[in-house]
């Protein structure tokens, strides 16, 4: 079985993406336009990589899992879009430039996320694979992005606001609004090669702890990185008074956390017999990572 670098899937991918998104049929290319500007050349592409990997990993090809692994991107980017909204999160910048509605006018920006929420469940279809596989991501895909899924996770962070919630509530909150698309990723990446049901309990228990460690990171990076690093806005959480991991357990603690959460990771990948090495270093590099 060929092994990958992350480079090459990032190749694959980005070249998928690129060509993802068609002129439109009518006169005014505006919402292509602003789908394309959020979509290609940005974001680490953490959740496309992790659907090819985890179909290498269990034995799939990983050609086929390319729209699997498109799609799951074009939802994650509908969402950044949707975050960054004035009603939302209301930051001006992501992944090095402005915002979507900065560049195109919030009605604008508001379709070109529906768009792509739509266009993931058609690329989706497109996939080289039994129609009982496609059934299958259609069906993970719409309830893990859904209202009890990324959705639910962004309603409990919006009700969340101006308030100290508990340590269970943050964490039922991370685990909807950044796990389940994350987890998702691995999940659709064992359909697309047809994974026992061992393999896909593994890949859950890996990418719920990534997907927490992730979000805690992300928390920490927000207090303290810079906005060039990171390519968004800093200070954001606590300017929209949040409830974060380091609003309620402080810097220390949730660095630990985190760590503890990649230990925890790397040990759900015991049952996969094939090198694990890509996701062990993965783990701890979305650990240490400053963007
Ligand atoms: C940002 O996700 C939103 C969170 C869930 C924390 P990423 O950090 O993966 O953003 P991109 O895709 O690299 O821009
Ligand atoms: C975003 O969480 C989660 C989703 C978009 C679903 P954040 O609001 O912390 O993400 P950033 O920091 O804006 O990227
Ligand atoms: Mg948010
Ligand atoms: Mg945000
Ligand atoms: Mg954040």
């Amino acid at each position: 079985m060929n092994e990958y670098t992350f480079e090459g899937y990032l190749e694959l991918i980005e070249n998928y993406l690129n060509n993802s998104i068609d002129k439109s049929c009518y006169d005014e290319e505006i919402v292509a336009d602003a789908m394309r500007y959020s979509l290609q050349n940005g974001g680490k592409r953490i959740r496309p990589v992790l659907v090819l990997e985890f179909c290498r990993l269990c034995g799939g090809d990983i050609e086929k899992a390319l729209p699997f692994a498109a799609a799951i991107e074009m939802i994650h980017t509908y969402s950044l879009i949707h975050d960054d909204l004035p009603c939302m999160d209301d930051d001006d910048m992501r992944r090095g430039k402005p915002s979507c509605h900065k560049k195109f006018g919030e009605e604008y920006a508001l379709l070109a996320g529906d768009a792509l929420l739509t266009l993931a469940f058609e690329t989706l279809t497109n996939a080289d694979l039994s129609d009982s596989q496609k059934v299958s991501a259609v069906k993970i895909l719409s309830s893990y992005a859904g209202y009890q899924g990324m959705i639910g996770g962004q309603t409990v962070d919006l009700m969340s606001e101006d308030k100290v919630i508990s340590l269970d509530r943050l964490r039922t909150m991370d685990n909807l609004k950044t796990g389940k698309l994350i987890n998702c990723s691995a999940i659709l990446g064992c359909i697309a090669a047809n994974a026992d049901e061992n393999k896909r309990i593994a890949a859950e228990k890996f990418t719920s702890a990534i997907g927490l460690a992730f979000q805690i990171v992300d928390d920490i990076l927000d207090v303290t990185s810079t906005a060039d690093k990171l390519g968004k806005p800093i200070g954001s959480d606590n300017e929209k008074n949040k409830s974060t991991y380091v609003s309620i357990l402080g810097l220390e603690k949730s660095r630990e956390y985190a760590e503890e959460l990649t230990k925890e990771a790397i040990n759900a990948l015991d049952c996969f017999e094939n090198n694990t090495a890509f996701l062990k270093n993965l783990a701890l590099k979305l650990l240490e990572r400053d963007n």
